[in-house]
């Protein structure tokens, strides 16, 4: 543990329900690991449903009366929320880097994210207009007024453990809803560390509450989806987890925001800047150690470039240095679990036994660090092309034109981001319309900011997160009929 860990006040073992850092019920809890050490760092409450239903009548009372605070009230909160992230933005980035094994750049970049949402939010809980619809009757008066939704359930992974509860949580608050969140098991403090923070900007107590769970994922997970004292329900995860929470949420027509698995195609053509395509690839391919949901996962390259970019990537990915992401100038982390590693290793091992050939990397380290890896002759038979990869693996495939890139590229269920490099204009237009994703990345290999809306489309999830439409997912519309 950093010196700097040991002292900061926000790393907290404790769950928090109604303001209060409090225990499970059963007293239990459970270890949190650095992934990089297995190294323990702490621990924290193993909450189940009886815990969750707590939670939820909490956020169930407090409704009542957050719901009534004006927007300017839970603006100039947000903002104060907001401050305090970036004032402890270097404790909230170590113990980032401590739980999830990003280097202490990408951490402090998440809390500068994760807060932006925070502002982002703050803002636009102040423009949440209704409407007044011209009457085609002389003695009606027709008006839409927007109303928060309730009491909001949020299920958040490990990779972004503080700006995926930041992008849902300041929308939530913002529309005027109340929440229980339940963070991923492996990364709960930088989750709890953001309640403390609330208490110190004056979030009343119970609008914020947070269970912490590794056994009883599952059981919470479904407590939320079919709760009546829930009414929106909003995850990031898989897609195996995300259709079934929509099973469980169908019992009470829960209103569902989910955002999915991706599989991100990242094409690049033969009229293509080939250097700046390797600089976005490293960055949509490896930021995050390959395990972000907009990374892409099929590097589909032209014929005509084919060599170049490969020669130039594999140049790249052999600067980077792999270790623990508190040591100055390490670029990658490990993988979050020896699960994640098994993955990586079935990927390249899949791959290689159908003939594709290992440019870079391609072996595991040890504990839950793999190599960047890059994969070459890589086709449509393999793992990779189907499934989510989630590391360090960069796996290029070779296609001759236009048409077949778009195929490729959409010949999957998944649909969140895509990228493609061209300086053709009518190709980018053509291509940017084609492609079947929530986000395109034109000649650039990163598509988040709190302004734009995040979101896929297919089985990559429902709904906006961000931007002016991330709002309206915790607004409902009230429409209002009056006789003069
Ligand atoms: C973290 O990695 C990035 C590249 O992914 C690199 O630019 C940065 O310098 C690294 N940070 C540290 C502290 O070494
Ligand atoms: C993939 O490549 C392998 C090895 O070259 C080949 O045997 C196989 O037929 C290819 N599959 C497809 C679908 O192209």
């Amino acid at each position: 543990m950093t010196p700097q860990l040991k002292k900061t006040n926000l790393l907290k073992e404790a769950a928090f329900i109604n303001g209060k850092f409090v225990g499970a019920s059963t007293n239990q809890r459970f270890a949190v690991k650095d992934p990089a050490t297995g190294e323990v760092i702490g621990e924290v409450p193993e909450m189940d449903v009886t815990d969750c239903k707590k939670a939820i009548d909490v956020a169930s009372n407090t409704l009542k009366t957050w719901k009534k605070t004006t927007a300017k009230a839970r603006s100039d909160m947000l903002e104060r929320w907001y401050d305090l992230m970036i004032e402890n933005k270097e404790s909230l980035a170590q113990i980032l880097t401590a739980e999830n094994g990003k280097n202490l750049t990408e951490s402090r970049g998440e809390i500068e994210y994760g807060a932006s949402f925070i502002k982002w939010f703050a803002e636009e809980a102040r423009r949440a207009y209704g409407d007044v619809i011209p009457s085609p009757v002389a003695d009606k008066r027709l008006i839409v007024i927007q109303q928060p939704v309730g009491v909001v359930g949020i299920v958040t992974p490990w990779n972004f453990p503080n700006a995926m509860i930041t992008r849902k949580l300041g929308a939530a608050l913002a529309a005027g809803c109340t929440a229980v969140v339940k963070p991923a098991h492996e990364t709960p403090f930088s989750a709890l560390a953001l309640c403390e923070l609330a208490n110190q900007a004056g979030i009343p107590e119970g609008v914020i509450n947070m269970v912490t769970t590794q056994k009883h994922t599952k059981d919470i997970g479904k407590e939320m989806a079919e709760s009546e004292k829930v009414h929106k329900l909003s995850f990031t995860g898989s897609t195996g987890v995300g259709k079934l929470l929509m099973e469980q949420g169908a019992s009470t027509i829960k209103k569902i925001s989910l955002e999915l698995g991706g599989n991100a195609p990242f094409i690049v053509f033969n009229d293509a800047d080939v250097d700046a395509a390797v600089e976005g690839a490293i960055g949509s391919k490896f930021r995050n150690t390959g395990q972000t949901c907009v990374c892409s996962n099929r590097l589909l390259i032209q014929s005509g470039i084919y060599d170049e970019f490969a020669k130039k990537l594999v140049e790249r990915v052999k600067k980077f240095k792999v270790g623990h992401g508190f040591e100055e100038g390490v670029t990658h982390g490990p993988l979050i679990s020896e699960a994640a590693v098994e993955k990586v290793k079935r990927h390249v091992d899949d791959a290689v036994s159908k003939g594709a050939s290992i440019a870079q990397g391609g072996k595991h380290i040890k504990g839950n660090f793999y190599e960047p890896t890059v994969l070459l002759d890589m086709n449509t038979s393999m793992a990779i092309t189907t499934e989510e990869t989630f590391g360090p693996v960069a796996a290029l495939y070779k296609f001759s034109n236009e048409d077949e890139a778009i195929e490729l590229a959409n010949d999957t269920p998944f649909g969140l981001a895509g990228y493609f490099y061209s300086r053709d204009v009518g190709r980018i237009w053509r291509v940017a319309e084609a492609m079947e994703v929530g986000m395109v990345g034109v000649n650039c290999g990163s598509v988040s900011f709190e302004s734009a809306p995040f979101g896929g489309i297919k089985q990559s999830g429902l709904g906006r997160e961000g931007s002016k439409y991330g709002l309206e997912e915790y607004l409902e519309k009230k429409f209002i009929c009056m006789s003069i």
